[in-house]
């Protein structure tokens, strides 16, 4: 599998535009393919990198309907977001489009066609839900219902989000249509299916036995959906907004979008490149990299190799690196929850920071399995790692030259041994960076770069320049050159990872170029040659700006907590005469202390207007009694008294019972006179 391909093309999942992106996409998919990309272009080979936002689907008309905009309006506003935090933490697409693009509904519509022609699909009839009065067949996502399983009674006709179970809409009961609230009926659609069992067996030699090194990961997904066998997959949908369906019988239907949006790749290839397009999707020498996320495997492994090869003109993809998931402090993050660290929220958070999150979210990719984001581990890795060893060697090395040579690069002089084994030690570097990104792996990777970092910062820890400098002049200027040429180095090394501060520090040293094949070379700086004024790289990020995430993030929990919450079904008809058995009262809390052996128990003596009374309540986790006595309650006045733990109880005091199940006295929001009833 050693092939030598003479050109890679870069796709990066097209994330779906009906929300803002945030964390997670970044650590999964951008910022690999980033690196990725960046290192290929630094060693002159021949790439592009393709993008663009997924503009079609169920959901994003959902969240046109409930906002009263159109689904238009919805994608133009998500897609700008996307596509400017994209831009602002340096993800160098070669082209980032989208999906309701004319050249795209042209190539998607194309595709479909040819496969049609060729009979690569077959039509089939079945029942689905029809909304009589919106006058429409009813996406999954348009179906709520009871879960036969857990009876959550907000199910979805997709999945049912209380227990994670994934249904079909006719396995719901009493169902719903989320347009009309009215009762769905079955009726007869038409739809075109990819027989994807048709493919299986050239699937499985393909992948099982052709792409063995594949991440495990990867490789284990698609092992498992070809074991479990596969079956025809509907590439058309009952729905208005997506490509239309460009067949006879297609009136009324769309594309099903995860038939065309990984399409989106091709027509947004053909969109960079009008006239060369071809050779990057149909010629043998082309490498196709697929970066993608876990949730994505099948569709990029499985569905479009199927497309792609019933067309039969294009190359299948070489490899699909896919990521696991990036979890937030404990949490899965979501969209719908805004569990999330948003990336156009951070940009105005922590201002010039990009370089920051995209070490953090290196250093930490769930490259193997799902890895956990937590605002502490931020802070630790920037202050300890990028101010403390990268920033700090950086900035010691350029005051340093300044002070003692005023800004200009020193001689080297004699080596001594140390030095020669120092300048051993970085010169790996290359090669072990070069080993990880040759296999997707970005974390050991950056870690690489970042020995250099360590190494440069030993060496000047070790040498003590400044200490030199009122002996040997001499030596001072070698250990600054070598300083200056890791230095130097960095600004090569970090350019695929950091951009921002490679950039920067390539800047300091006045080096004006970021050829890979030159990382490791101890003369990338002439003698004499002038730098810079440095800036500052990194800076601490302090405690307080920590913990407001933290707050912001238990916030959303709050709310979330609330939101969810959903108040009991009410209860039968009750009647008027019935209410007026009850005898409500308003008592004042004389004592109230707890009941021994009891930890739920609270201990009233209540004065009830008529001479006073003891009731036993199980409110103790609630309140401290002495924070009860004065305050008054309303009680049940007319239970039969009964026994509590020996105690006699002579009515129920009443409470409310919050979301989170606490018990709430209830009391008259102005003082009134004990034993005053209530009704
Ligand atoms: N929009 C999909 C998601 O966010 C990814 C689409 S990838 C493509 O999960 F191949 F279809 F483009
Ligand atoms: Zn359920």
């Amino acid at each position: 599998m050693d092939k030598k391909f003479k050109r890679t093309l870069v796709t990066t999942a097209l994330p779906y535009a009906n929300g803002p992106v945030h964390i997670g996409h970044l650590a999964g998919v951008y910022v690999p393919a980033d690196i990725y990309t960046r290192y290929l272009r630094l060693k002159g080979e021949e790439v592009i990198m393709i993008g663009g936002s997924d503009e079609h689907g169920v959901p994003i008309t959902i969240k046109a309907k409930a906002e009263g905009i159109t689904p238009q309006d919805v994608v133009d506003r998500y897609h700008t977001i996307i596509k400017d935090s994209f831009e602002e933490f340096g993800i160098s697409f070669d082209v980032y489009s989208r999906t309701t693009s004319q050249i795209h509904k042209e190539t998607a519509s194309e595709f479909f066609k040819i496969l049609h022609e060729k009979g690569e699909f077959i039509e089939k009839e079945s029942e689905q839900y029809y909304d009589e009065q919106a006058n429409q067949f009813l996406a999954d996502r348009y179906i709520t219902g009871t879960c036969p399983h857990c009876k959550n009674e907000k199910a979805y006709g997709d999945q049912c989000e209380a227990c994670g179970t994934s249904l079909n809409a006719t396995d719901l009961i009493n169902p719903k249509s989320a347009i009309t609230g009215n009762v769905p009926v079955l009726r007869k659609t038409t739809h075109w299916y990819l027989p994807l069992d048709k493919h299986e067996q050239f699937l499985r030699e393909w992948i099982l036995d052709g792409h063995k090194e594949w991440k495990s990961n990867v490789y284990g997904q698609c092992k498992s959906w070809l074991d479990m066998g596969l079956q025809p997959r509907a590439v058309s949908r009952d729905l208005d907004w997506g490509v239309p369906v460009p067949v006879e019988g297609g009136e009324g239907k769309v594309l099903y979008v995860w038939f065309d949006a990984p399409i989106g790749y091709i027509s947004n290839t053909k969109e960079l490149l009008p006239d060369s397009w071809e050779k990057w999707w149909k010629d043998e020498d082309t490498r196709l990299l697929h970066f993608i996320g876990k949730d994505n495997i099948v569709f990029h492994c499985i569905v479009f190799p199927a497309m792609l090869k019933a067309d039969g003109s294009y190359i299948l993809p070489e490899n699909v690196p896919a990521n696991e998931f990036l979890n937030l402090e404990g949490d899965k993050i979501s969209t719908s929850r805004n569990w999330a660290v948003w990336l156009h929220e951070y940009l105005k958070e922590f201002p010039d920071k990009q370089d920051v999150l995209r070490y953090v979210l290196t250093a930490n990719a769930p490259e193997t399995k799902d890895n956990d984001f937590t605002w502490k581990d931020f802070q630790a890795r920037n202050n300890n790692e990028l101010v403390a060893i990268l920033g700090n060697f950086v900035n010691r090395a350029m005051v340093l030259t300044q002070k003692y040579f005023d800004g200009k690069v020193p001689a080297c002089n004699e080596l001594t041994q140390y030095d020669k084994d120092t300048i051993a030690d970085f010169e790996n570097v290359k090669a072990q960076v070069e080993h990880y990104l040759d296999q997707f792996r970005f974390r050991d990777a950056l870690k690489e770069a970042m020995n250099l970092a360590r190494i440069g910062n030993k060496y000047l820890a070790d040498t003590e320049p400044w200490k030199v400098a009122k002996t040997d002049m001499n030596r001072v200027s070698t250990i600054l050159n070598l300083s200056l040429q890791i230095v130097a180095n960095l600004g090569i090394a970090f350019e695929p990872f950091l951009p921002f501060a490679a950039a920067k520090i390539r800047g300091f040293v006045n080096l004006d170029h970021s050829n890979w094949d030159e990382l490791g070379n101890i003369n990338l700086l002439e003698a004499g040659k002038e730098l810079s004024k440095p800036e500052l790289l990194f800076e601490k990020i302090e405690d307080s700006e920590i913990e407001a995430q933290i707050k912001k993030l238990e916030d959303t929990k709050k709310a979330n907590e609330l939101k969810e919450y959903q108040p009991a079904a009410v209860k039968e008809d009750t009647s008027f005469d019935d209410f007026m058995k009850m005898d409500i009262r308003v008592g004042t809390v004389l004592e109230c202390s707890k009941v021994p052996k009891a930890d739920k128990l609270l201990q009233f003596k209540i004065d009830d207007g008529m001479g006073g009374r003891t009731i036993v309540s199980g409110i103790a986790k609630y309140y401290k009694p002495e924070d009860l006595v004065g305050k008054q309650v309303c009680f049940i006045a007319n239970f039969p008294p009964r026994k509590l733990k020996g105690i006699e109880s002579q009515g129920m005091i009443l409470s409310a019972e919050d979301a989170d199940g606490r018990l709430v006295v209830i009391s008259p929001s102005d003082l009134v006179k004990a034993g005053c009833s209530v009704g």
